[in-house]
């Protein structure tokens, strides 16, 4: 069984607000798959729904190969939920060490798995601080080592980078990047189109439905229903369909360029259509 998450047919109501519409979305083992949406589409409640947060009424959820509510299948888990904290009061060691041993990991055993963790995750020198005194890069990237520390095989992250600046953001980037390189499958949910694109396998544009899904070089080229032509000689830029292209280019005297649109014209043309 190379899926690591399967999602059937997911539907979810708050009252009359339908957050979620028909959705279905796979991740294999070794992927990173994100789900990118604006606020509102739905993605932390279809993520609650992979651990167990939510049940679905409508719709059937597997993860590696089970239900995600067996207690086995959680501890194969990993989370990052959205807006939550390490424990203030508690130092960097502390907070990952509890939270092996709240996964049922044994005193000598967690320790160990705290200090590789503390190693992978560049939190050497911050080992001994409270988290009260840390950055809010750093308070993530404890997050991150609290949700990987039992060594999780898939790795569920809801929005991990909003509120980061930019280097917190890049480190962030790289830890995700090593660790799909050791084989996990990850989730990350992410209202940054260039996050998606940099770090995906795959992406599902969602609001409240999966508009589309893809490589990030796949959406870009499938939904290039214009190409930018950029006109030097005026300084103008212009949309213009790929069967008027030439026409277009041939009235042109001076130096110009083609580009197809970015992932991030993709994604706003299909969110304001949706
Ligand atoms: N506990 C809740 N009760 C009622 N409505 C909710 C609840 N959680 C989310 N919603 C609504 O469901 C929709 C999707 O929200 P959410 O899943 O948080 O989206 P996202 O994570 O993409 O920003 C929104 O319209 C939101 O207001
Ligand atoms: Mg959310």
């Amino acid at each position: 069984m190379d899926y690591a998450i399967q999602v059937k047919d997911l539907n979810k109501s708050y009252g009359s607000n339908q957050a979620l519409v028909n959705i279905s979305l796979s991740v294999r083992r070794g992927e990173l798959v994100s789900l990118l949406g604006p606020n509102g589409a739905g993605k932390t409640t279809l993520v609650k729904h992979l651990y167990c947060e939510l049940k679905p009424e409508v719709g059937r959820i597997n993860v590696l190969g089970g239900n995600p509510c067996r207690s086995k299948i959680k501890r194969m888990l990993g989370v990052v939920p959205q807006e939550s904290e390490p424990y203030d009061d508690l130092s960097v060691f502390e907070n990952i060490y509890y939270a092996a041993r709240i996964r049922g990991i044994g005193r000598r055993e967690a320790k160990v798995y705290t200090e590789e963790t503390i190693e992978s995750l560049d939190l050497r020198e911050y080992r001994n601080k409270y988290v009260m005194d840390l950055s809010g890069g750093l308070k993530r990237r404890t997050l991150v080592g609290m949700a990987i520390v039992h060594r999780p095989e898939v790795l569920i992250l809801d929005e991990p980078t909003t509120g980061l600046d930019p280097l917190a953001r890049r480190q962030l980037w790289d830890i995700l990047k090593n660790l799909k390189k050791e084989g996990r499958a990850i989730l990350l949910t992410t209202h940054y189109v260039e996050e998606a694109e940099v770090l995906s396998d795959r992406v599902y544009f969602i609001n409240k439905k999966i508009i589309s899904e893809g490589t990030p070089s796949d959406l870009r080229t499938r939904f290039s229903y214009y190409y930018e032509v950029i006109d030097y000689t005026s300084g103008k830029a212009y949309k213009v369909k790929e069967e008027e292209l030439k026409e277009f280019i041939s009235k042109l005297n001076g130096k110009f360029e083609v580009r197809i649109p970015s992932l991030e014209d993709v994604y706003i043309e299909m969110i304001s259509h949706a």
